[in-house]
């Protein structure tokens, strides 16, 4: 039930921290990945893999996305990552001895589930399935699973199916470097700890919702906006435009600041308002000169920024502040809270049915 909770969507919100912290349980000690967290067979499964497939749809394909970037760097394998609905109908090539992985909340989106099919035709060194739901088709189906614990989602727009899956793909991006040698057990130790504060750093950026709310009004009347970031926070940037245009019915576009140039800074006015994400991370000062350009043209911005990166909130721009030093393994499921909230007050002021968009279905059971 809603409870006091005026949306299922806020209050799914407001579960992420419980959520994550029920993925993450049991499967990590203090400080070490549990062989068990993807069943008996992962341990010879994951060992000499040589490369990942991830094939999901809308959010969770995001989540894919951001693991691409953690997989590669624990575990130093190539990782592609495809919409399941392109997948399905290419020839992909299967090189030896690469892992399969789906990703679905509710484990019976057709074009996955379809995906899921065709892989295991295709010879796969082994198929894991990342879900939500237990006793769903891509559950029943998968070589391993590893189930998310977020619950039931009632919403339509994905929230907390979605940071589940970011603590899930860390671990796997952690099982993988184990399996493959690749980190130490001090690194590992590390890592663990930076994974189990991600709960907490959750609940502390749910505390950003009432300056977020007011600065919804900035972009309720507008009829377009464009999200940057670089390196992992560019797909939690598209995630952050799926989530606005689903709900609030605003055209979102995402782009990787890297891109600006490339075209999407002939948008830029002051009707475009730009939300960028900058972590302090080694990308940071690309990101500044990105918007720098942004603030030459008019631009009007939304910065998502560590403490302490020197930017300054001036007529033009917006500055959220979130705290520094959060690991990178943590990092994209952080800065996506506050543009969950962002997109929900705006479309409350919109006055749209925020669990419910038009047009849309919680899942997509046929292609
Ligand atoms: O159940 P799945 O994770 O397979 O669903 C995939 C997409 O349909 C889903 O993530 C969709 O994009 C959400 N409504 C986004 O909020």
């Amino acid at each position: 039930e809603r409870g006091d909770y005026r949306h299922y969507m806020l209050k799914e919100i407001h579960e992420q921290p419980r959520a994550v912290a029920d993925t993450l349980a049991e499967r990590l000690t203090e400080d070490r990945l549990l062989a068990a967290a993807f069943g008996p067979k992962a341990e010879a499964a994951f060992e000499n893999i040589k490369g990942v497939h991830i094939i999901a749809c809308g959010t969770s394909y995001h989540a894919g996305l951001i693991a691409r970037y953690q997989i590669e760097q624990l575990a130093n394998v190539p990782v592609s990552v495809e919409i399941a609905s392109e997948y399905r109908y290419r020839n992909p090539v299967v090189p030896k001895d690469h892992l399969f992985v789906c990703i679905s909340q509710s484990g019976e989106t057709a074009d996955t589930l379809a995906a899921l099919r065709m892989a295991k035709e295709r010879g796969y060194r082994e198929t894991l399935a990342i879900c939500n739901v237990p006793e769903s088709s891509l559950v029943r189906e998968a070589g391993l699973t590893l189930m998310t614990r977020a619950g039931p989602e009632i919403g339509v727009a994905s929230t907390k199916a979605f940071t589940t899956q970011l603590a899930a793909l860390a671990m796997l991006a952690l099982a993988l470097g184990k399996a493959r040698e690749q980190i130490s057990p001090e690194q590992e130790a590390e890592l663990v700890r930076d994974l189990r504060q991600l709960p907490a750093q959750i609940e502390a950026a749910l505390d950003l919702d009432a300056p977020l709310k007011r600065l919804a009004e900035l972009l309720v009347d507008n009829r377009h906006a464009l999200f940057l970031g670089r390196g992992a926070q560019y797909p939690v940037a598209m995630e952050g435009a799926l989530k606005l245009k689903e709900i609030s019915y605003i055209h979102a576009e995402a782009y990787a600041a890297g891109e600006l140039k490339h075209g999407p800074l002939a948008l830029v006015d002051e009707h475009m308002p730009i939300i960028a994400l900058v972590p302090d991370d080694e990308l940071s000062e690309k990101v500044r000169s990105n918007l720098e350009e942004v603030r030459a043209r008019g631009g009007r911005l939304i910065i998502f920024a560590a403490e302490d990166t020197g930017f300054e909130a001036d007529e033009h721009s917006h500055v959220m502040i979130l705290p520094r030093g959060v690991s990178k393994l943590t990092r994209p499921a952080l800065y996506t809270i506050p543009l969950q909230l962002l997109s929900y007050h705006v479309a409350v002021l919109r006055g749209t049915d925020v669990d419910k968009p038009r047009n849309l279905a919680k899942s997509v059971t046929v292609e």
